[in-house]
């Protein structure tokens, strides 16, 4: 197993953004499961399906063809909410599982990122991160990532979304999102972009270092 680096947090906390800096600077292989759940609600939508329907939801997930990760429709605000309906099914979650846990295989490392890295997938990642920031904050980045997407989407709207997507993803039976007890907390709120990923960076050192995997 390649050095693991967990990053786990709710929507738009700045978890994306911090992950694939860390991957780039360690040079370690970067997988966002966010668009895994992305597309295959993207997935059912497109055959009509209903993503309440948990074996329809499970048949997607186990269809599903990575290229798919690459379309331009994953990123909409429509799919963040298709996936976070798709995510609460176990069948879902299960058949995206050894895909998942294949990639914490990666030499000489990996960055995942998502709501249960730290806790089911890669309970054992030397390095986990729990990335956050306030309802508010993370409405604000994610309206300004829609705007610049092209999608026009009112900040009350973006912030109703927020709220929604926590409550579900918290609160569901199956992987909740939380984080993992030797996570260590990221608060973003009133960071920029670029302190958010050196306190990151921080937090992986220390962690490499008790690993003994040490920068070479
Ligand atoms: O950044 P944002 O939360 O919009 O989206 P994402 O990380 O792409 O995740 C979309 C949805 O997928 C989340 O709201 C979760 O419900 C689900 N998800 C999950 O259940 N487990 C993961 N490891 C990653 C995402």
């Amino acid at each position: 197993m390649g050095f693991v680096i967990a990053v786990d947090g709710p929507a738009a906390s700045g978890k994306g953004t911090v992950a694939s800096r860390l991957a780039a600077l360690y040079g370690y292989a970067m997988l966002d499961t966010g668009l895994l759940y992305r597309a295959v609600g993207v997935r059912l939508l497109g055959t009509g399906g209903d993503l309440d329907d948990a074996a329809a939801a499970e048949a997607a997930a186990k269809g599903l063809d990575l290229a798919e990760l690459e379309r331009a429709e994953v990123r909409t605000r429509a799919a963040g909410e298709a996936a976070s309906r798709v995510a609460v099914h176990t069948g879902v979650r299960a058949a995206l599982f050894d895909l998942q846990r294949q990639f914490t295989t990666r030499e000489p490392g990996s960055v995942i990122d998502g709501r249960d890295i730290g806790t089911v997938i890669a309970p054992d990642a030397p390095a986990k991160l729990y990335v956050t920031a306030t309802p508010e904050i993370r409405a604000e980045r994610r309206w300004k990532q829609l705007s610049g997407q092209g999608e026009a989407v009112a900040y009350a709207d973006v912030l109703a979304d927020i709220h929604r997507r926590d409550a579900r993803d918290s609160g569901r039976d199956s992987a909740p999102m939380t984080q993992a007890s030797d996570a260590v907390l990221l608060d973003t709120s009133e960071m920029t972009i670029e302190q958010a990923f050196d306190a990151a960076r921080r937090i992986v050192e220390t962690a490499r270092a008790r690993s003994g995997n040490l920068p070479g």
